[in-house]
């Protein structure tokens, strides 16, 4: 059993949060911007909840962070009341966010600074990843501070790996949001192809998902896409959010994403329709729109 801290208890880290307490068996002090979500979790789970971020940490072995972009992650650890403001020397920071590789190199370097280790280690697997306990966790930091994190993390993940130095965690999850970017759009244009030729989608995708068509996209999401159902999951502005940040960086390091660029308009064109919140598979309503 470690002390724990946890910072942002969103639609990721409430759960993730809990299953540090409930599976790791961890003490956890908890800290959310709207402190009423903080008592909320310490009710539900029976953990302490902390003023600020940096009050959170204090005397905690492991702080972790799981908020929406850079400019929010730097705000709750290098500002004044930030966890590094708390954090004692020899403990550790795993940062869960979705968020670009220089910020994930400019944490550890504050981090050391006072000490202190850090692991970039956002996140796949969704909301239902998150409360099942069973993240996929891609990992960026020194092998020494990752093996120290790694027992911690594994309470709501199914899979960690450690992929290279600071950074390296962010870059992987880039890779998967590319990966995603494609399948999604390949999915929707077959549904959609399938209506316009007056197939029974359900049949189809009972044949085709057993065979290399197959893929997590399909199998968990080609009945609500059918349905025309989007109010759920992962929401296209985060999309957009995570589609900017492989953007920039491909600019930063000359890889060619044409088809990554192409979607992220069109997940524009989405937002324009009133989709900001809807699942990343509402690719497919731009297309069936009349
Ligand atoms: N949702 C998914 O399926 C999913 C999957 C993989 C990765 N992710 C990534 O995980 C991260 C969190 O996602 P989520 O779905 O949990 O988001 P969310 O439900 O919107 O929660 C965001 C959390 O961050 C806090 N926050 C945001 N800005 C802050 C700031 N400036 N200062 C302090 N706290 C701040 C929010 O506090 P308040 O409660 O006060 O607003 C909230 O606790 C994102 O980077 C996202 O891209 C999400």
């Amino acid at each position: 059993m470690a002390k724990v801290a946890f910072i942002g208890l969103g639609v990721m880290g409430f759960p993730m949060a809990g299953h540090l307490r409930e599976k790791g068996g961890h003490d956890v002090t908890v800290y959310n911007r709207t402190a009423s979500k903080a008592a909320e979790w310490a009710k539900k789970y029976g953990g302490q909840t902390g003023a600020t971020p940096a009050e959170a940490a204090k005397d905690a072995e492991f702080v972790f962070t799981c908020v929406g972009n850079d400019d929010d992650l730097r705000s709750v650890t290098i500002a004044d009341t930030g966890v590094l403001a708390g954090m004692k020397p020899g403990s550790i920071l795993i940062d869960n966010t979705t968020a670009s590789a220089e910020v994930a190199r400019e944490l550890e370097a504050a981090a050391k600074a006072k000490g202190v280790g850090f692991i970039d280690a956002p996140v796949s697997g969704g909301q239902a990843g998150a409360e099942n306990g069973v993240l996929t966790v891609m990992c960026g930091g020194d092998p020494a501070t990752f093996e120290r994190a790694r027992p911690v993390i594994d309470a709501y993940a199914r899979m960690v790996g450690l992929m290279g130095p600071a950074g390296a965690g962010q870059l992987t999850k880039m890779m998967n949001q590319i990966c995603i970017a494609g399948v999604v759009q390949g999915l929707a244009e077959a549904i959609h192809f399938g209506k316009q030729s007056g197939l029974d989608i359900e049949n189809v995708i009972e044949v085709i998902s057993k065979g290399a068509a197959g893929s997590w996209q399909m199998e968990n999401r080609y009945k609500t896409m059918n349905a025309g159902k989007y109010d759920f999951g992962f929401a296209v502005d985060w999309m957009r959010k995570d589609l900017d940040i492989v953007l920039t960086e491909a600019r930063r390091n000359g890889a060619k994403l044409p088809l990554t660029a192409l979607v992220d308009q069109f997940y524009g064109d989405v937002q324009a329709m009133g989709g900001n919140r809807w699942d990343t598979s509402s690719l497919l309503a731009r297309l069936d729109k009349k």
